[in-house]
């Protein structure tokens, strides 16, 4: 019954008229008693179906509501309305299910993207979020193919670990021990994990860069893709609870390298969008091109969403160290007129979003690389600068967005690391199997990590990240 379905997107790109087909899909609008507009998801754009005027029941022109999936089978004729090259002419029309117009939430016209978060359930039948989710799975696509096309390994790093793979303490804790104060306890008083699930304490993974580590050691080039948690109190339009992230680990390769590698791949994704979304994105242009008129004009950003992404291909990021910038910054008028929040007075502090968006949108007006960051404010893997007071790190920061990349090259030296863990309280027989690296065949290499949601809020021009995730998770919200 539904294997000789026709999809919306392909019908509509072809201007063959005069054979039959069959379509599927949700009914956008009715008019008349006569247009339907109907949209599969397979293109933003509606087929017209032509339900002439004494052909059908009224008790089935009735059921065409807002919402409700038909079948429709029909002649593919050359269309007179604007806007397209063909419509259907309906010669029968199957209810496969009802819409109660009274009751579903979706109706013609703007929703606010707060009300659309509720019914996030629903949202992917706007033009707004099926756009989004078009332009996320491409992207996701082009993830997999500049990596395949460089002959890296895809890594699936496990979702429960035991460690805290970037030492900032914000897992959520995994465990099947009672939470009604009869869990086992320690001589102390503490809870015995060796009583739980796994036997020790497990949380879910905030990073597979560890893990991507031991197999770079191995396959020279890797990579992961997956979901990574963080139980951080962040009520931004930045962060989530769950969200996904790309992370490769390549041998060999040194801070540069690591620089080369993420520009390159940053490029190739937002390039591969623009080749195989360009609907949708001059769809998201244009609404992001509305939303902006209704700001003053000196919020209003220089560059549309096709020019500012073209541009981002076009350019070289730039590319400076963490000190430079903090001169950069120190000096700014911005600063000297006490407009941040939080003034740079010297070095070593870490930046906040405000100083990273000066730098990228005032300052530079480009895509920013830092390098060299202080060690007190990274991570324990970072290799240590011969000045042995900063760390081989990079942090990519884009334009609207702030940081979008974190990565760095990796102590390879083990004496060096071993030392940088004992200063930072990690315990090193907990990490023994990633030391272990260290111990036999370790070698330079570095990686970075890539937020994902970031980079399909960067393409598509939303506000916040909140809207770029099916189902997005953050502080009190893990609805659907
Ligand atoms: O800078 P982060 O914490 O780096 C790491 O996790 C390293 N282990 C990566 C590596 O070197 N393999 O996170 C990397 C990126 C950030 O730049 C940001 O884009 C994203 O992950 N990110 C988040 N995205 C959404 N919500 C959050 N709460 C995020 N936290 C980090
Ligand atoms: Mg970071």
């Amino acid at each position: 019954m539904f294997n000789k379905r026709l999809k919306i997107k392909a019908l509509l790109a072809s201007d063959d008229t005069g054979f039959e087909a069959t379509v599927m899909g949700w009914v956008r609008t009715f008019r008349n008693n006569q247009f339907i507009a109907l949209n599969d998801g397979s293109t933003n754009n509606n087929l017209q179906v032509v339900a002439s005027l004494g052909l059908f029941e009224e008790t089935t022109l009735k059921r065409l509501t807002t919402g409700a999936c038909i079948k429709v089978t029909g002649e593919v004729v050359a269309s007179l309305g604007k806007g397209q090259k063909v419509e259907l002419k309906a010669a029968s029309i199957e209810i496969l299910g009802d819409s109660d117009a009274e009751k579903f939430p979706l109706q013609p016209k703007k929703h606010s993207l707060e009300f659309l978060r509720e019914i996030a359930h629903l949202r992917f039948r706007t033009n707004t979020f099926g756009a989004i989710f078009r332009i996320r799975h491409s992207l996701a696509f082009a993830v997999h193919k500049f990596f395949n096309d460089k002959g890296f390994i895809y890594l699936h790093t496990p979702i429960i670990t035991a460690s805290d793979a970037e030492g900032a303490g914000e897992m959520f804790r995994v465990t099947t021990l009672p939470l009604d104060g009869s869990a086992p306890k320690n001589d102390d008083g503490s809870i015995s994990f060796k009583e739980d699930f796994f036997g020790r304490s497990t949380n879910l993974t905030v990073s597979g860069q560890l893990e991507g580590e031991l197999a770079a050691m191995a396959f020279s080039d890797v990579y992961t893709f997956g979901p990574t948690f963080r139980a951080e109190n962040s009520n931004t339009a930045r962060h989530l609870a769950e969200f996904w992230m790309i992370e490769p680990e390549v041998a060999f390769n040194d801070l540069e390298d690591n620089m080369n590698l993420a520009e390159a791949f940053i490029k190739y994704v937002i390039d591969y969008a623009m080749q195989h979304n360009k609907e949708d994105l001059e769809f998201l242009a244009q609404r992001l091109e509305e939303e902006e008129k209704q700001k003053p004009l000196a919020e209003r950003s220089e560059m549309g969403l096709l020019d500012k992404l073209n541009f981002v291909v076009n350019n070289d990021f730039e590319r400076l160290t963490y000190t430079e910038a903090i001169e950069i910054l120190k000096e700014s008028n911005h600063n000297k007129k006490k407009k941040f929040q939080y003034l740079i007075e010297g070095w070593g502090v870490d930046l906040q979003s405000e100083h990273e968006r000066y730098l990228v949108e005032k300052h530079f007006k480009k895509p920013v690389i830092l390098t060299d960051y202080p060690k007190n404010i990274k991570s324990f893997y970072m290799r240590l600068n011969e000045d042995g007071k900063t760390v081989a790190a990079m942090d990519i920061l884009a334009p609207g967005i702030g940081e979008i990349v974190g990565g760095s090259q990796r102590e390879e030296r083990l004496d060096k690391l071993t030392a940088r863990m004992k200063e930072m309280d990690i315990p090193a027989e907990e990490l023994n199997w990633y030391l272990d690296t260290r111990r036999f065949g370790a070698c330079p290499h570095a990686g970075f990590g890539l937020g994902f949601e970031r980079l399909v809020q960067f393409v598509t021009g939303m506000g916040n990240i909140r809207d770029v995730i099916p189902f997005p998770r953050y502080p009190k919200s893990a609805e659907f």
